[in-house]
């Protein structure tokens, strides 16, 4: 397969970062500064990652630059999602992932599958087949085609994304098309049937706002872990969860308590935890871009202390690298970037809360 980015742009991304950590604290922190992200990761015994697009990797140098020098891991934004690797039935288009998969095995990244069943990602002809037929041949070929296929290269998937939903659902379970058509074993049937397509493979649920202290979070909480609990009791293969973590500003203090309490249950099942797609959201655009990256870099240091003090917890994924690619709009100051790919306090607390944690 065709290189995707050119030796010269890798050779020239592996060199050496700017100093742009702050030296506070011991260890590698102390000794190198200016190590990046993943290091401190690594001495954390965690690894460190983003969600990348390799047309955007490839259109901005120094996004590549940062994205290989700062993590161990990618994950796919968009590429490996049912309605882009089959936006028309039959019809594959696998290229970007596989050239996103060439540029990772190529500079020693792990790459996250992200992700196989989420109806908000699922083509509409796909959900409309699913209403007519009621026929689980067709999620299971699509499962089993993109597991075989990257089989030899990502290790861990997202099997189903956002299963809960603790406001309009039964049993807490979110009311997608699969419940709808499958029942609420629909999440049991996709992790069997992805055990058997890949049965080396580590399989996981992801899902999101679970940090703060209100009843929503609360519930939502509750309902993941019955969910957990259900699924490991009936022996169902299950090895990991994803926090998503999208962090907001507006949602008041994290809960340092239910956070703890959270993640402790999950490890107690046996279950590894990633945190998935961390950003942070902004409320006041007003403040001063100080304050703002003060404020986001600080609510990234809390979160990130609460939760690397729990062993379960084997890595930290960013939901991107830079605002300026950001889902949140580039107007937010969310990623440890800014749009023009300057290293922002955010990068600074990611490095240090992992040192803390090593
Ligand atoms: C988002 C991507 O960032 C967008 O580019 C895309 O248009 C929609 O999906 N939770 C998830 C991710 O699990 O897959 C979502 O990613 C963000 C929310």
């Amino acid at each position: 397969m065709a290189s995707p980015v050119s030796r010269r742009a890798v050779l020239a991304a592996l060199a050496s970062l700017p100093l742009v950590l702050s030296n506070t604290g011991n260890g590698l922190l102390a000794r190198e500064p200016g190590a990046p992200v993943k290091r401190f990761a690594r001495s954390a015994q965690r690894h460190f990652g983003t969600c990348a697009r390799i047309d955007q990797l490839d259109a901005e140098p120094a996004l590549l630059e940062a994205v290989l020098a700062q993590c161990s891991s990618i994950t796919p934004e968009i590429h490996l999602k049912w309605n882009s690797v089959e936006n028309k039935k039959g019809q594959f288009w696998f290229e970007p992932v596989d050239k996103l998969i060439a540029l990772a095995r190529q500079s020693g990244l792990t790459v996250h599958g992200h992700t196989l069943l989420w109806e908000q990602s699922t083509p509409d002809w796909a959900l409309r087949q699913m209403r007519r037929e009621r026929d689980w041949g067709l999620v299971e070929e699509h499962i089993t085609r993109v597991m075989g296929r990257y089989a030899g290269s990502i290790k861990r998937w997202d099997v189903v994304n956002e299963p809960i939903d603790t406001q309009n659902g039964s049993r807490s379970l979110r009311q997608n098309t699969f419940h709808k058509v499958f029942g609420p074993t629909y999440i049991a049937d996709a992790l069997n049937t992805a055990h058997a397509a890949a049965p080396h493979a580590q399989l996981m649920l992801n899902d999101y706002s679970f940090e703060y202290d209100n009843s929503v979070e609360r519930d939502r909480r509750a309902a993941f872990l019955k969910l957990l609990e259900r699924l490991k009791g009936d022996g169902v293969p299950l090895h990991g969860v994803g926090i998503q973590a999208h962090l907001d500003l507006g949602k008041g203090p994290l809960s340092e308590r239910g956070n703890r309490q959270f993640l402790q249950a999950i490890a107690d099942m046996g279950l590894f935890i990633l945190i998935t797609e961390l950003d942070v959201k902004e409320r006041d655009y007003s403040a001063s871009i100080a304050t703002r990256d003060q404020r986001v870099s600080d609510e990234v240091r809390r979160y990130l202390d609460i939760v690397l003090a729990q062993d379960a917890v084997q890595g930290v994924t960013t939901w991107g690298m830079t605002d300026r690619f950001s889902w949140l709009t580039s107007k937010n100051r969310g990623l440890p970037y800014d749009v023009q790919m300057q290293p922002k306090p955010m990068l600074t607390a990611l490095a240090e809360a992992f040192s803390r944690a090593a």
